[in-house]
């Protein structure tokens, strides 16, 4: 099947598969090592993805030598932005819409089991030999001499071909755990087994709870992968069945998720959504601060704490509502994330109530007043609460379906405030 990669027309075929854009930029990384006299490859799944000719536009490059200085000179060259992270002797560019990740070749030795490797700068080879599996651990090599050649020592291509996951040592699951995840993450994505003696491994490191030497953000970390995968639910349920589910309830589970028909007006963080219900299934002894440890991005984590707020008081307070109580219901909901409520709505409450959520969703979110506070300022209404308690109460009269325009909007605002003045004169 894969046979066109190693024939003699191997690197034309490559080529054809690489976008224009990407093929461009690569072309341009491989001259540029040439003047260098350093070797340059594209690695990991970027090639993977490619075999499969399926796109991705995250792009690891492995420089044999030094990726920064490398980086560095190139960005300068072409005018790129980059940013060294010196920590990890790692560089990025940034580009439109491809990512660059560049890195010196190297090889990595665990001291102990879950722990971060100890690094040494090598060749190509011992790069690819301390990655996780065979399908992962091939090059594409971008110097003129060897252009657009698969470099494949470890069989990843025949694994492909046999659509298994094959770690690349006996040692592999028990060096990083996270492996574990994403072997299964990989087996479910590809549709792929796990090799046999891999599967063996696997089970092995299970039993022996190689799961126990990772931290809560490196498990959370693997978990955010997952939630990004098509059907996460069926990772993990795998998750759940083999207890890789440490510092979290062993039995959560997600549903599937049926459409709603709104995801697509609300572009909703997908992967906030499942950590919310993810989450509201931890027990009471479940701490709250574990939350801080997961090591989600701000946004995503200011959505998971109001979502997991919103589980606990919407449900009881929606079952006293209908869909006609489109003040209460505003009130009710506008307080929450969107992520919050799609959560809810999803996974959580029968049909009558999601159906509650959906509406606020779909024809209530969003009625506000034509006029604002400046406009309000403008017909000499000075700044104030009551600017506030005004605007509530056009957002108010919207709700009930009045149609108003902004006249009449701005003449209801003026009587109301001669009506607060009247009342309250200063
Ligand atoms: N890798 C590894 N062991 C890990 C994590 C990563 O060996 N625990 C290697 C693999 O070669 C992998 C590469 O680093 O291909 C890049 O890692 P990552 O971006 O996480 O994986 P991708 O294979 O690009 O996966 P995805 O398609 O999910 O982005």
């Amino acid at each position: 099947m894969y046979s066109q990669f190693f024939n003699n027309e191997a690197s034309a075929n490559i080529r054809s598969l690489l976008s224009k854009e990407v093929c461009e930029v690569l072309l341009k990384i491989g001259c540029f090592a040439d003047k260098k006299s350093l070797r340059v490859f594209a690695v990991g799944g970027f090639v993977r993805d490619l075999i499969l000719n399926k796109a991705n536009f995250d792009i690891d490059i492995v420089v044999e030598g030094d990726a920064k200085s490398f980086v560095t000179e190139l960005a300068s060259e072409f005018n790129a932005e980059f940013k060294i992270f010196d920590r990890f002797h790692t560089a990025k560019i940034y580009s439109e819409k491809i990512n660059f990740d560049f890195s010196s070749s190297r090889k990595e030795t665990y001291k102990c089991p879950g722990a971060l490797p100890e690094v040494t700068f090598s060749n190509i080879y011992d790069d690819l030999f301390r990655r996780d599996f065979t399908i992962n651990a091939m090059a594409l090599s971008l110097n003129s001499d060897n252009l657009f050649k698969i470099v494949d020592y470890f069989g990843g291509i025949k694994d492909l071909e046999a659509s298994v996951i094959k770690v690349m040592h006996k040692k592999s699951f028990e060096d990083d755990p996270t492996r574990l995840y994403r072997a299964l993450r990989f087996a479910h994505r590809f549709g792929f087994k796990l090799e046999e003696e891999t599967n063996y491994l696997f089970k092995q490191a299970i039993k022996d709870k190689r799961v126990s030497s990772l931290s809560v953000k490196r498990i959370a970390s693997e978990i955010s992968k997952i939630f990004k995968e098509d059907m996460p639910e069926t990772i993990i349920e795998e998750l759940t069945k083999n207890k890789m589910l440490k510092h979290f309830a062993h039995n959560v589970r997600i549903p599937p998720l049926e459409p709603l028909g709104v995801e697509d007006i609300l572009s909703a963080d997908l992967e906030a959504i499942y950590w919310i219900y993810f989450l509201s299934q931890m027990p009471p002894t479940f701490k709250s601060e574990t939350i801080d440890q997961l090591g989600l991005p701000h946004s995503s984590r200011v959505k998971v704490l109001d979502g997991l707020d919103a589980f606990k008081k919407i449900p009881a307070a929606l079952e006293e509502l209908t869909c006609h109580d489109h003040i209460k219901l505003y009130y009710l909901l506008k307080k929450h994330c969107i992520e919050g409520l799609l959560a809810l709505s999803y996974f959580k409450l029968n049909k009558t109530n999601s159906e509650k959520i959906i509406y606020y969703l779909k024809n209530l979110r969003l009625i506000a007043p034509v006029i604002n506070g400046k406009d309000l300022i403008d017909c000499n209404i000075p700044a104030g609460q009551h600017i506030k308690n005004i605007l509530n109460y056009i957002t108010e009269l919207r709700l009930e379906n009045k149609s108003l325009s902004k006249l009449e909007e701005l003449e209801i605002a003026k009587q109301l405030y001669a009506n607060i003045q009247h009342k309250n004169p200063s």
